[in-house]
């Protein structure tokens, strides 16, 4: 699975039931939502769908919307005429434009401001735009590529996310597993880190050390696995060792990072009290649940339930 400088590390069964879904539509332009937490690969993935398509020769052009500036977007994207503002001295072509026959990635779609989503539409569905003050349209044939790390069905019923757009990208959803839930790819992905940050150097993981790195819940994801692994290399010295892993690791909060992981609570902001510990509630129980492999006893314990409160308040749910 590597295509020029993109590699791509993964055993997980689900992992790869995704690439080859990847891989079986690359003769087709559909438009790709990438769903996943912070730091799972859905940028490695949109450059995966790119660099295997059939507009791979052509031009792959990346935009992270939650960093672009609100006000420079419209014409960061579509471009601007001559004298649109007054700081335009020169036209300028948008994003769009120089993706021309290419793909475009927009990254963080769920940071799409309402009142560009019905440009942004008209752009995708009729194949042409207008630059900011300009008069012509110019056609562009571009390949939809687009990330999410919430669902953005949520934002569509708090009518932040217009639902014609949203049916627009979302023609192939992905929804890329955290790394807590393919925990066999955690130890691939460290010799895979290894041999990239210390290629010289033999450096093995001892056995506590691995369990624990496999046992962390990863809030970051493969981002936060790469970045421990690029500190913990350069003082280990043969092998790595539990004492040599950052706090966080060996003392494992996982259910601060189950906490963390409830993304659905955030959004939820004019929720009443009720509904929003309701929400922490199960979702605590499914990823503690999670995290013991559905093993009940194991996950009441770690909650400091009763096996029988416990399995009451999964009732209460209707968790399985
Ligand atoms: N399966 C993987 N194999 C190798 N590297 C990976 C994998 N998934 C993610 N990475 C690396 O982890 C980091 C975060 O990935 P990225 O695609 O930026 O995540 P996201 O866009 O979901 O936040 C990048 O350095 C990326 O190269
Ligand atoms: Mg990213």
């Amino acid at each position: 699975m590597q295509a020029e400088s993109l590699t791509m590390i993964t055993q997980n069964a689900r992992m790869r039931e995704l690439l080859e879904s990847i891989d079986l539509m690359n003769d087709t332009d559909s438009s790709v939502l990438l769903i996943g937490e912070t730091g799972v690969g859905k940028e490695l993935f949109a450059e995966y769908i790119h660099r295997t398509s059939r507009r791979a020769a052509e031009p792959f052009v990346k935009v992270g919307l939650a960093a672009l500036p609100r006000d420079l977007l419209e014409s960061e994207l579509f471009g601007h005429e001559r004298g649109a503002y007054t700081s335009a001295h020169n036209e300028k072509k948008g994003l769009f434009e120089l993706a021309n026959h290419g793909s475009i990635f927009l990254d963080d779609i769920d940071d799409f401001p309402l009142e560009l989503q019905s440009k942004l539409l008209r752009v995708l569905e009729s194949g042409e735009l207008m630059r900011v003050g300009g008069q012509k349209t110019i056609p562009v044939d571009v390949r939809l590529i687009t990330a999410t790390k919430i669902d953005l069905k949520l934002l569509v019923e708090k009518s932040i996310f217009r639902p014609d757009l949203y049916y627009r990208i979302n023609v192939v959803p992905i929804s890329i597993p955290s790394l807590r839930d393919r925990r066999d790819d955690i130890p691939i992905l460290i010799d895979h880190f290894i041999k990239r940050f210390v290629p010289d150097r033999k450096l093995s993981v001892d056995e506590e050390a691995m369990n624990a790195l496999v046992a962390y819940g990863w809030p970051g994801n493969v981002r936060e696995l790469r970045n421990v692994i690029q500190r913990v290399v350069i003082f280990a010295n043969g092998a790595v060792r539990k004492e040599n892993l950052p706090n966080e690791i060996r003392e494992d909060h996982s259910l601060q990072n189950i906490m963390k992981a409830c993304t659905k609570c955030l959004v939820e902001n004019d929720w009443t009290f009720e509904q929003l510990t309701d929400c922490l509630e199960m979702n605590l129980l499914t990823q503690t649940l999670k995290f013991h492999d559905g093993n009940r006893t194991q996950a009441a314990k770690q909650l400091g339930l009763s096996l029988s409160t416990f399995r009451d308040k999964l009732k209460k749910h209707g968790i399985d």
